[in-house]
């Protein structure tokens, strides 16, 4: 198969993968219930009734994000509901529904749920489940006729957003992808101070999202597992600070390289990198570094460096605190932008709001689409040890 084959089939990221390391893979992921997470708590009393005119989501996948981030936030949206839920585990369906006030006939299995498709209730779904199962459970919802947002990543390779967005064409829905970032305060103040040129001009980005999986982590947990979360901390967690890396600069890399690495031996890492580098380079001259790791103590931190000051970030992208200092003419000045929290509901009502007047959402599956090209490019380039120019839509030229 010749290189433009491969990409045309849609299979670089994973031609790449494989060639760099010769990483297993296990079965084809299917939708299976899991147990409660630990940790969770449940509300005490049921929501109060819906607003006129909000709009109801279902949740696919009650796990650790759905559960501890997603579902609580509700309580703060004001244009939407939780509707309906569909979930692998029986007792864990029925013991979240009971705590959210989601009637019995509105508790699907992944068994039922095309039956949604009769609900009205349900406009949107909300696809909270392991990243393999994205594009699958995103074209089961739109041929149920609703609008879906998707967790990110999108899907594990730009051959499965693309079929997303086409189904998301035919069934005349939208899709959007939860990148909660950009209905952050800090991110979007942030955003504003790189586009007002508060820095001059900007030089250099540098990113870094790392955490530690633990070194007993079960070799069940999908984050380890290829069919179900591709090469692994960059789709999972470097993803935060590739998107800052093109929403701070406001412009896409003309080329990039990059290096991964895995340990022998260890079999949290016979899947999945433990460490993803990447150096990119835009139009203007900016240059970015985003380096990743599922092996190193946590960080979260974004910096972007101009021709007159800079601005820090860390906490970079959490769910809050996060936190932002700019640097000008000699002071650091930490600014408060807003409360981080709000980004969720902000990001659930935007879908809303976007349904309700029929306008564009600002984090659409060619965003997802894009990223993944992107993260295909950088496969490509670690596993040939070269440089990859790209295209301005993020596919690699030649
Ligand atoms: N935006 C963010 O900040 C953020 C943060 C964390 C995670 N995420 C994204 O959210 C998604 C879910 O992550 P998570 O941390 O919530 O994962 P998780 O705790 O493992 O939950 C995933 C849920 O998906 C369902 N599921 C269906 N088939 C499964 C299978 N074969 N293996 C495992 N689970 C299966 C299960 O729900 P049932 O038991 O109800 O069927 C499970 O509880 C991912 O796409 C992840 O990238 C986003």
């Amino acid at each position: 198969m010749t290189r433009r084959q491969v990409i045309e089939a849609g299979t670089v990221a994973a031609a790449a993968m494989a060639s760099s390391g010769a990483l297993a893979q296990g079965p084809a992921p299917a939708a299976q219930g899991q147990p409660l997470p630990d940790g969770v708590t449940l509300p005490s009393s049921a929501p109060p009734a819906p607003r006129p005119g909000s709009v109801g989501y279902a949740i696919i996948g009650l796990g650790d994000y759905a559960l501890k981030q997603i579902m609580p936030r509700f309580a703060q949206s004001q244009r939407c509901h939780i509707a309906a839920l569909v979930s692998g585990n029986p007792e864990k369906l029925a013991r979240v529904g009971e705590a959210y006030g989601v009637p019995a006939e509105a508790r699907y299995s992944y068994e039922n749920f095309a039956d949604i498709a009769a609900n009205r209730e349900v406009e949107a779904v909300y696809i909270i489940l392991p990243t393999g199962l994205h594009a699958e459970w995103a074209e089961r919802a739109f041929a149920a006729g609703k609008h879906v947002m998707c967790e990110k990543p999108m899907a594990l390779s730009a051959a499965e957003c693309a079929r997303m967005i086409a189904a998301s064409e035919r069934a005349g829905k939208k899709l959007m992808v939860g990148y909660r970032c950009h209905f952050e305060p800090y991110n979007r103040a942030a955003m504003e101070l790189t586009r007002t040129r508060a820095l001059g001009d900007l030089r250099l980005i540098r990113t870094e999202h790392s955490y530690r999986l633990g070194p007993a982590t079960p070799a069940t947990n999908w984050r380890i597992a290829r069919a179900q979360t591709g090469g692994g901390p960059l789709e999972d967690y470097g993803i935060y600070g590739l998107q800052a890396a093109l929403y701070l600069s406001g412009e896409m890399p003309d080329r990039l390289s990059a290096s991964t690495f895995r340990p022998e031996g260890d079999p949290r890492f016979s899947e999945v990198f433990a460490h993803v580098a990447v150096q990119m380079h835009f139009p203007s001259g900016t240059v970015a570094q985003i380096v990743t790791s599922y092996d190193s103590a946590g960080i979260n931190m974004v910096e972007a460096r101009g021709t007159h000051g800079a601005l820090r970030m860390q906490p970079a992208t959490g769910y809050g605190p996060n936190a932002l200092v700019l640097e000008t003419g000699g002071t650091a000045r930490p600014l408060e932008p807003g409360d981080p929290e709000v980004q969720f509901a902000a990001m659930l009502d935007h879908l809303a709001a976007a349904i309700r007047e029929g306008t564009p959402v600002l984090t659409p599956g060619e965003m997802g689409l894009r990223d993944l090209r992107l993260m295909e490019a950088i496969y490509a380039a670690a596993a040939s040890g070269r440089s990859v120019a790209l295209n301005p839509d993020g596919t690699m030229r030649g």
